[in-house]
């Protein structure tokens, strides 16, 4: 039976674009006593169980924070152990993505990512460029910061070249310039392990996102909490910066 029938919710009622900070494998280990790196390893498998439930609901884009621009502060040996997951993973999922019709995306520098990395990556987008389902799109070496400069010096260039006015700069336009051109905002943004923060995660894009945090820890993320999360959305009233039905009368 799919996980989608227990959810209950019409297919309307989910969010098109689901953005998750996968935070707290470190915490979740040194709960249970192991080393930071089994943490990462066992966030892997929630990964792996959230991106099908996601595709079997029918959710049409899937964003997750899987290495920060921030994080190559970490001991070298943590960055090395999620850069070797990190290829195993786009190489083991391969033919799960496909079956699953997924396509793959990859948003973050990578030009700052090892050329055997930057490879499995292409391969992996090439492959699952026609598929029609969920659009999974992980965040590796992603800050936004650095995503907003990138796009502010392209279009520089452009005016300085003449072939662009900075009249016709929109909000349009910097959005196609960013990493996630072609993606629809997130309408929901999930955090893990009860911080309170964005950790420069899609700033532009989050701008009406609703945000939903848990104190579960990552590698403790299963369906039914993201089911929650799904719950919680579907009971929020966007405003947008409007009103609704229910939101007051104006008066005289
Ligand atoms: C999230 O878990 C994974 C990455 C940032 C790569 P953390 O490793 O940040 O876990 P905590 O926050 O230390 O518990
Ligand atoms: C954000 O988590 C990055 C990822 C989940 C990949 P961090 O653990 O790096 O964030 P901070 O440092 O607590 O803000
Ligand atoms: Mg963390």
């Amino acid at each position: 039976m799919p996980a989608s029938t227990e959810i209950a919710l019409p297919r309307e009622a989910l969010p098109r674009h689901v953005a998750i900070i996968m935070d707290g494998n470190g915490r979740w280990a040194v709960e249970q006593g192991k080393e930071r790196i089994e943490g990462h390893a066992r966030g892997v498998e929630r990964v792996r169980e959230i991106v099908t439930e996601a595709a079997t609901l029918g959710i049409g884009q899937l964003t997750l924070y899987s290495f920060s621009s921030e994080n190559w502060k970490r001991p070298k040996a943590e960055v090395d152990f999620l850069m070797s997951l990190f290829k195993h993973y786009l190489i083991e999922e391969r033919p799960e993505i496909m079956r699953q019709n997924i396509r793959f995306r990859v948003i973050g520098r990578r030009s700052e990512l090892a050329p055997d990395v930057i490879e499995e990556i292409e391969r992996s987008e090439q492959l699952s460029a026609g598929n029609t389902g969920l659009t999974l799109a992980l965040a590796v070496n992603y800050g936004s910061r650095s995503e907003i400069l990138d796009a502010v010096r392209d279009l520089a260039g452009q005016v300085q070249s003449g072939t662009l006015k900075p009249g016709e700069i929109t909000e349009e336009l910097i959005t196609n310039h960013l990493y996630t051109a072609g993606m629809p905002d997130p309408d929901l943004l999930i955090r893990s392990a009860n911080e309170m923060r964005i950790s420069n995660y899609l700033l532009w894009q989050i701008s009406y996102a609703e945000f939903w945090v848990t104190p579960v820890c990552w590698p403790d993320f299963d369906v039914k909490v993201f089911h929650q999360a799904l719950r919680d959305f579907a009971s929020r009233q966007r405003r947008f910066g409007g009103l609704t039905s229910t939101t007051g009368p104006v008066g005289e």
